[in-house]
């Protein structure tokens, strides 16, 4: 029997649907020790853009409204006790924290899909619905898909729109924290590197991943609690 290790974080999650999610991220900047400009230029952006009401995935964690905005918070969460783990600068770890996904800014749209009804009700049992000649019973339901307007990569979109387009001052090594962010999901072979070199990125990384797989809510408990688009 394998041991039940526990994680040594102990975040709770935020919901989707909690209505002061924007409020405390909008307050957490405020708190951030950035120049009134910078302070501006950053709220002006998270609400003239979708960020508060995008998912943050198509099909994978909160693949929901608000989705991207929750998932955000929940990293900001996390990487507050790495960045004293770490020896960082807290607001400057929070701020790389919220700004690393700014590329899902106006990038998923809605579609309609097309969907064969099943009955998973029964024993676990996966069994497509027919009807009484036979013929799959199909049923429509909203989805998300990605429409990307401005192709520049992940963490480097992230980190252009952060550095040109909210003109915020950011260090070389937060720039390379935002745009390394992703770990092994994208294979760069220098990350290693640049971990072993930026205990910002590895924080970043490991509070991302962290919320991704733990904190955010998966597609299967969106479903669940009904909070799907
Ligand atoms: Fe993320």
């Amino acid at each position: 029997m394998p041991e039940n290790h526990s994680y040594p974080l102990t975040v709770n999650g935020a919901l989707p649907n909690d209505p002061n999610i924007s409020a405390t991220i909008i307050d957490t900047i405020s708190k951030l020790n950035l120049s009134q400009m910078e302070t501006e230029n950053l709220s002006d952006y998270l609400f003239s853009t979708d960020f508060f009401e995008a998912p943050a995935s198509t099909r994978y964690h909160l693949c929901c409204p608000h989705g991207l905005a929750c998932h955000t918070l929940n990293v900001m969460n996390a990487i507050r006790p790495l960045s004293f783990q770490f020896g960082l600068d807290i607001n400057r770890a929070v701020l790389v924290a919220l700004l690393h996904d700014l590329c899902k800014c106006d990038f998923y749209e809605t579609f309609s899909i097309n969907f064969k009804e099943r009955d998973r009700s029964r024993f676990g049992k996966d069994r497509v619905y027919t009807d009484y000649q036979g013929d799959f019973i199909w049923s429509q339901k909203r989805a998300y898909k990605v429409n990307e307007a401005f192709h520049y990569g992940h963490g480097e979109k992230s980190a252009l729109i952060a550095t040109t387009f909210l003109n915020l001052d950011l260090t070389p090594f937060e720039c390379q924290a935002i745009r390394y962010h992703m770990g092994d999901f994208v294979n760069l072979p220098e990350t290693s590197q640049v971990y072993a070199k930026n205990g910002l990125a590895l924080a970043l990384h490991i509070a991302d991943l962290y919320a991704s797989s733990s904190l955010d809510l998966s597609a299967e408990e969106c479903e669940k609690y009904n909070i799907l688009l």
